[in-house]
């Protein structure tokens, strides 16, 4: 009986530690981006040294410029531009699409998004792992969810400006923009590779390639 009470014990001692809450053990870690400390995020600054800046940004204020070949830019609000995000959870981006642009195709590997309008009309879709299609057109004030990790993006068949605020369940989403990671990864990915999957030509393939290859600033 003795024995039996202390395997019970220890089953619920690991059982507890395994489904322990993630959750913060303090109210802040404001990324201390100097550390040489590697763990999951950032270690945290000294709090003696925090202040209202780590926990601040104005870059969502103004539209992006949608100057470049998709007519759209992405303005992160992360925790590598907001240190004080480290280990909440959370994030923004703005997205700025100029009439007739596109925010392509992409995935975000570690968040849900939660896609505000700000100004606009879009149509917005995001293809779930069975290849079904959920899109609809959205205007100012509504919004539509992204769930994680399914391929989704947002166009502008407008004649005016459109903007979403992008709201994201982690500290750093991560972004993959199907075709300019297959077209544009380092070391490039085989052209055989990408003529079998796409079943195009090479020439195609060198096309695509030094279409979407980032543009020297
Ligand atoms: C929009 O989909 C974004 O990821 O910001
Ligand atoms: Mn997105």
């Amino acid at each position: 009986m003795e024995t039996l009470f202390a395997y019970l014990l220890i089953f619920a001692a690991i059982s507890g530690a395994l489904a322990s809450d993630p959750d913060l053990l303090q109210d802040v870690c404001v990324a201390d981006f100097a550390s040489g400390t590697k763990l999951n995020g950032y270690a945290c600054k000294d709090a003696a040294n925090i202040s209202a800046a780590d926990f601040f940004f104005d870059g969502l204020a103004k539209a992006g410029v949608p100057n470049n070949l998709m007519g759209s830019v992405v303005t992160a609000a992360n925790v590598q531009k907001i240190s004080g995000l480290n280990t909440l959870g959370v994030s923004l981006s703005r997205v700025d699409i100029a009439p007739g642009g596109l925010n392509p195709p992409h995935t975000h590997p570690r968040a849900t998004e939660l896609a505000f309008v700000l100004a606009g009309v879009l149509d917005v879709g995001f293809i779930t792992a069975s290849n079904v299609l959920v899109s609809k057109t959205i205007k100012e004030g509504e919004v539509f969810v992204f769930p994680r990790g399914l391929i989704h993006f947002q166009k502008n068949n407008g004649d005016k400006p459109a903007a979403i605020l992008g709201a994201f369940n982690s500290q750093l989403p991560g972004t993959q923009s199907i075709a300019a990671t297959l077209f544009t990864a380092t070391p490039e990915v085989q052209d055989n590779v990408l003529t079998k999957a796409f079943q195009i030509g090479t020439k195609e393939v060198e096309k695509m390639k030094s279409k979407l290859a980032p543009k020297k600033a």
